[in-house]
């Protein structure tokens, strides 16, 4: 086993066990009560999460050829500008968190809204940051006027539209753009695993392949992503997610649609996690979607901390632990370019608003704590980036600096 592993293994069983009490129970078995019990000695001996010498987190992922970046909304700019002082220091990558999204972009057929993530890009431009696009193609924020407005005959003319004005107003100015969020969803039961989004319902399986090539043509030096969730954990579900996803990929790519990178958004779940990780088969996927020559983006980081315990030091070296396991196993890929968590601070999170704690206690799922200071989850970041093999930055003329 490797030291990674067994460390992610303990780590994981030993909180597992104290926020369950499963060696309590009277059915789990001895080579489990056993696992519980050499795990829970090892969490006892605490780990660590030193370092050396405490640098902005982006400092971290350039000395290893790697980008790191974080989902940010404008209105936070303008009433928080100590907030935005930390978000310049700790990001080389920024990506709105709806700015560019069909509801805010689209007011209607007609119009286009730039103003918000235009803010954006000229914050990021003045902090020395690279702005990533998100997103062209999804299913969720869909702006109301669609009821009304959009059918199967006109379906394709709007979005090639606004594929080509979005992209085209930022032209050569974006890292990167997630052109299809989430086109995968199981559930569905269609043969091909692709979700039955009200894009797929008017364009058929191709809207996929049209977006990607119009993307291509409208901005030939950004980088562009095919953006999913539910990727990170070895259930039979995610599994089959992930084989569905590769099977797509590899059809589109025998097509020669121009796609340059997977996007993992990596929402993970605390108590998933440590149930779950399993990091040979996240390399295998991993070595997988590289053997396709595509890169990959960890995009939408964060550890839902709303299942485990309340007592603060105890849910922190987990939610740290939970990070560090998790990049140190997928920064192992050279294929993988960057990090971004979804936000930097605790005190701006989706999370609170989707998945609030039982107990009313604040979530605690990112680097910064809601006081903007550095949590145990900001070392276990900076700790993976600072043990992650280098990467060359000079893959593709796309990424200057
Ligand atoms: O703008 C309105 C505001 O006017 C209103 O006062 C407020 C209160 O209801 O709502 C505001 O809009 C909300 C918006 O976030 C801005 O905060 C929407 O209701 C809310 O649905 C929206 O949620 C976002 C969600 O995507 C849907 O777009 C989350 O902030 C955002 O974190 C989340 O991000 C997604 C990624 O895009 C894709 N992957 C999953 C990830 C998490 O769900």
């Amino acid at each position: 086993m490797r030291r990674r592993d067994f460390l992610i293994s303990a780590g994981a069983t030993a909180g597992l066990a104290a926020w369950t009490g499963i060696a309590q129970r009277p059915e789990a078995g001895g080579s489990l009560k056993a696992t519980v019990q050499t795990n829970a000695t090892l969490l006892a001996a605490r780990r660590q999460f030193d370092l050396a010498d405490p640098l902005p987190l982006r400092h971290y992922a350039e000395r290893k050829g790697l980008r790191y970046g974080a989902a940010i909304q404008r209105n936070y700019l303008s009433r928080d500008p100590e907030f935005a002082a930390c978000f310049a220091r700790e990001c080389h990558l920024l990506v709105p968190e709806g700015e560019l999204k069909w509801r805010t972009l689209r007011p209607s057929l007609k119009q286009f809204n730039f103003a918000p993530a235009d803010a954006l890009l000229q914050f990021a431009q003045q902090n020395q940051m690279q702005m990533r696009g998100h997103t062209l193609v999804w299913h969720q924020s869909i702006p109301k006027w669609f009821a009304t407005e959009v059918n199967s005959r006109n379906a394709e003319g709007i979005l090639v539209n606004h594929i080509q004005t979005v992209m085209g107003h930022y032209a050569g100015k974006l890292h990167s753009w997630d052109v299809v969020n989430e086109p995968i969803h199981l559930k569905d039961n269609r043969a091909d695993g692709l979700r039955n989004s009200p894009w797929l319902q008017w364009l058929g399986p191709d809207y996929i392949e049209l977006a990607f090539r119009t993307a291509a043509a409208t901005d030939p030096n950004t980088l562009l992503v095919l953006n999913e969730f539910g990727l990170d954990y070895d259930t039979w579900q995610w599994n089959r997610k992930r084989e569905a996803l590769l099977t797509l990929l590899q059809k589109l790519l025998s097509r020669g649609t121009p796609i340059h990178a997977l996007g993992i958004q990596a929402h993970l779940w605390a108590r998933d996690s440590v149930r779950f990780f399993n990091p040979d088969k996240m390399r295998a996927f991993l070595q997988s979607v590289a053997a396709l020559g595509l890169k990959i983006l960890i995009t939408e980081l964060d550890v839902a901390d709303h299942q485990l315990p309340a007592q603060l030091e105890e849910r922190d070296r987990l939610v740290a632990s939970i990070y560090e396991d998790y990049l140190s196993v997928v920064l192992e890929e050279p294929a993988v370019i960057a990090v971004l968590t979804w936000g930097l601070s605790d005190r701006y999170t989706w999370l609170a608003r989707y998945h609030p704690r039982a107990d009313q206690l604040p979530v605690r799922p990112l680097p910064l704590d809601a006081q903007l200071q550095r949590k145990l989850a900001w070392n276990g970041i900076a700790r993976s980036f600072s043990f992650a093999p280098s990467r060359s930055l000079a893959f593709t003329p796309l990424m200057k600096s």
